[in-house]
């Protein structure tokens, strides 16, 4: 079978939290409409819309990109921003730099980066200082009629 990719592309806005969680449910509506599990769907959805968060809370701006294919979907996630100094404690439960505005309005518990790898088949974050942070993750494809793949 060819594999036949669809890539999807959106861009996010650093600092504006009115807009945080737009991207995800954007992607959400794309990805409802192919013929993707909704439990895989709901794993693609929930590490999104953490990463989201964390680009409208830390970094300046953002591409997330996608490609669906047969077997997989695939989330990259680029950011312009700080960075971030040490990947392990920043992936630790509870380790948080938020800002006490950014707490205010519900965030900073720390866990999204846990639960972003949580929700993932694979996932592999890379970053530098002063340019910022890629995630990228890969879950299996499982389609709806047919669950047992
Ligand atoms: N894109 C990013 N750029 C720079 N720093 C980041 C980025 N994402 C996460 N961090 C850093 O890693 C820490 C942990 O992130 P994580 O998403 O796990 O928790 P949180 O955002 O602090 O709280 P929560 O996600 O539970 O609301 C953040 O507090 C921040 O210091
Ligand atoms: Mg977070």
């Amino acid at each position: 079978m060819v594999e036949e990719t669809i890539s999807l592309q959106y861009k996010i806005d650093g600092g504006d939290f009115k807009k945080a969680g737009y991207a995800s449910s954007q992607i959400k509506k794309r990805l409802q409409k192919l013929n993707i599990h909704p439990k895989v769907i709901k794993k693609i959805v929930i590490a999104l819309y953490e990463a989201e968060i964390n680009v409208v809370a830390y970094a300046y701006d953002a591409v997330i990109r996608i490609e669906i294919g047969n077997e997989t979907v695939k989330v990259k996630i680029k950011d312009n921003g700080p960075g971030i100094q040490d990947i392990n404690q920043a992936m630790e439960k509870g380790y948080s730099t938020a800002s006490s505005k950014i707490r205010e309005m519900g965030f900073g518990a720390g866990m999204g980066l846990s639960n972003m790898k949580k929700n993932s088949d694979k996932f592999d974050i890379k970053s530098k200082i002063n340019e910022g942070t890629e995630i990228n993750i890969i879950n299996y494809r499982i389609n709806i009629k047919n669950e047992n793949n």
